[in-house]
């Protein structure tokens, strides 16, 4: 499959950030690891700290044909909680969108147990540490 992975604001900084919510590994790491593990897919990521340019990356993602994306692993970071915007994209996308966190969002402050993203999105997995990326994936190749 051709796959994307997402990351919203604040995660280009994994590794250096909150490792007790977050890990330890970078995503470059990260990446490293799925490419190794899902060695059939091609794997694509974008990260931008803009809304805009998120709306814009799935916009692309979902209607661009040269894009040739099959689904996408979404880690939208803080904007899961506040962003309308953000939602309405996934919604307007005929593609499957999984939604990621790599911290337990349910037991943390009160506002990130909302995302406002989950019902737009085909399922959500949290709470798993960097594995999440791999489940994202995984999740996607079982609903194709
Ligand atoms: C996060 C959880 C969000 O609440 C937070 O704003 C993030 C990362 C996670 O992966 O656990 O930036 O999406």
């Amino acid at each position: 499959m051709n796959i994307l992975i997402i990351n919203g604001p604040n995660l280009n900084l994994l590794g250096r950030r909150d490792p007790a919510h977050y890990g330890s590994a970078t995503m470059e790491e990260i990446l490293d690891a799925l490419r190794a593990e899902f060695p059939d897919d091609e794997i694509d990521y974008y990260q931008s700290n803009h809304e805009g340019d998120l709306i814009d990356r799935l916009h692309e993602a979902g209607y661009d044909p040269a894009a040739d994306c099959d689904g996408i692993v979404l880690n939208a970071g803080g904007y899961t909680h506040t962003s309308v915007a953000l939602a309405d994209a996934v919604d307007a996308i005929n593609l499957p969108v999984i939604e990621i966190h790599l911290s337990r969002v349910a037991a943390r402050e009160p506002e990130r147990r909302i995302s406002l993203l989950s019902a737009a999105c085909r399922g959500t997995i949290a709470g798993l540490g960097p594995a999440v990326y791999a489940l994202g994936i995984r999740a996607l190749h079982s609903i194709r």
